[in-house]
């Protein structure tokens, strides 16, 4: 991105992207702005693809495929997917934007010492709490979806200023194994959460998260790595045979609860290790009572440093810019590029989401999509062949008096039903006829009341004269 587009953003459909937030091997992450209907805009971070994994059908097919099951998991400590983007080819991702520090530059800030147990423990229960809800999260028919992270690390939480833990990455951690199988050397670093089943290739399922888990929680309490070494064999060989001392061996003193919590979750026989998330949860609840939001907030401010308080500041910055936007109107701001993004997850969040031309009454708005059944100028799109439906989130010319609505299942298969839908502008007058309408009865009550004493007074008048 251009100096030139991070002060102007570069629009995406109903997004701006503004300055890069971060950069790894597959992706970038950037701020960003939901500019929707009616003066509405939200901060979010973007991810964005790198284009050559955009392009690559399968990896991208597998982005969408897990991005959508990503959407299903609703928690306070999982960052929310929101929508994804596909424009041309590239491929962009969205989610709430976390104002605080990934747990790997909050452990490394710390060196050489420890996070405070209190805080760690605060922080894994949340990290436990969101994989658990991640674990349990279905299919609008109340399907399991089996999701498993499989790429819990420190890298992948974050510790909001908010002071609450968030877990991220979830999807694409699946499809990113898939693509670094091919790339040698790619996997390193990650390999050193892997539990010793999802090592072997054999089946995994929610236990192989608690075991990274537990290998985090063990990072964090001692400030030291648990299993590294100079090349991926001698670290696969450190997890499957060599023994593990507890957090306590390096740091005296924590407690012998947290110590038997801890190497639970490390069991290297499935069947002994905490069997859900939320058990390991429970645990460690019960072994220190837990940090208040504040002092983990706080932490994190007084971690982050000169880089949390920049960015606090350019999101500042962009709220304004943005307020300004809706307050002047599109001629000063970009114009969004709507009929050539096309939006594959309506956001789960607020106010309008639908093109400005429909509005309709749904009890999940997150899990709609509205394609118009007759468009006058553009013909609908069917979803294609992943099942995404291609809603053009322009508006069409005129509005339809019916449009399809898509309910999706992460599964991609769709069902598909027509209701009625109500131009906008009609829906408009009759929210404001309702908001009116007390008061319109009052005039009209007045009015009657006068027209009743004009009536009495004529019709004494009238008999007065022709008496
Ligand atoms: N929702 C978010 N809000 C704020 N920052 C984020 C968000 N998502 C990612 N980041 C930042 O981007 C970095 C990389 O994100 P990640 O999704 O893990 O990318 P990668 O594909 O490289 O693993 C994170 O460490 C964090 O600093
Ligand atoms: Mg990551």
């Amino acid at each position: 991105m251009t100096a030139a587009a991070d002060e102007t953003g570069q629009v995406i459909g109903r997004y701006v992207i503004y300055d890069e937030i971060a950069a790894g091997g597959m992706a970038s992450v950037h701020l960003g702005r939901l500019k929707g209907a009616v003066g509405f805009s939200r901060t979010v971070a973007i991810k964005r693809l790198h284009p050559h994994l955009a392009r690559d059908e399968e990896f991208s097919g597998m982005f969408l495929d897990e991005a959508r099951l990503a959407a299903r998991i609703r928690h306070p400590n999982v960052v929310a997917v929101l929508d994804v983007v596909h424009d041309g080819s590239e491929l962009f991702l969205v989610m709430d934007y976390v104002q605080g520090e990934s747990l790997s530059r909050l452990a490394r800030a710390m060196r050489p010492g420890a996070i405070p147990p209190r805080i760690a423990v605060t922080v894994m229960a949340g990290v436990l709490h969101g994989l658990h809800a991640a674990h349990e999260a279905t299919t609008e028919h109340g399907e399991p979806l089996n999701i498993v992270h499989r790429d819990v690390s420190p890298q992948n939480v974050m510790v909001g200023t908010d002071g609450v833990a968030r877990v991220f990455d979830f999807g694409v951690a699946k499809a990113s194994h898939r693509s670094q199988a091919t790339q040698d050397g790619s996997v390193k670093g990650k390999i050193s959460y892997m539990a010793p089943e999802q090592l072997l290739s054999e089946p995994v399922d929610r236990r192989a998260d608690v075991y990274a888990a537990a290998v985090v929680l063990w990072e964090a309490l001692t400030g030291e790595r648990l299993f590294d070494g100079e090349n991926q064999g001698r670290i696969v060989r450190m997890i499957l045979d060599e023994p593990v001392p507890p957090p306590s061996k390096i740091v005296v003193g924590l407690p012998k609860a947290l110590d038997e919590a801890v190497m639970r979750g490390l069991d290297r026989d499935v069947s002994r290790r905490w069997q859900s998330a939320r058990e390991f949860a429970g645990a460690l609840e019960r072994c220190l009572p837990a940090a208040p939001a504040t002092e983990v907030g706080e932490w994190v401010e007084s971690l982050g440093g000169v880089a949390l308080g920049a960015r606090a500041r350019r999101v500042k910055d962009i709220e304004s810019r943005s307020d300004i936007f809706s307050a002047t109107g599109p001629a000063s701001a970009p114009e969004p590029k709507e009929a050539t993004a096309e939006t594959v997850l309506e956001p789960k969040i607020g106010p309008p989401t639908v093109p400005q031309a429909f509005a309709v009454m749904a009890t999940e708005p997150a899990d709609l999509r509205i394609v118009p059944s007759k468009p006058p100028d553009e013909p609908s799109r069917a979803p294609s062949s992943r099942g995404i439906a291609a809603a053009p989130i322009s508006k069409p010319e005129g509005a339809p008096s019916s449009a399809k609505i898509m309910i999706k299942t992460p599964l991609a298969a769709l069902s598909v039903q027509t209701v009625a839908v109500t131009p906008l502008a009609s829906l408009q007058e009759a929210a404001a006829a309702r908001r009116s309408g007390g008061r319109k009865v009052l005039v009209l009550g007045i009015a009657l009341a006068v027209l009743g004493v004009l009536a009495v007074a004529f019709a004494v008048t009238w008999t007065l004269l022709h008496r």
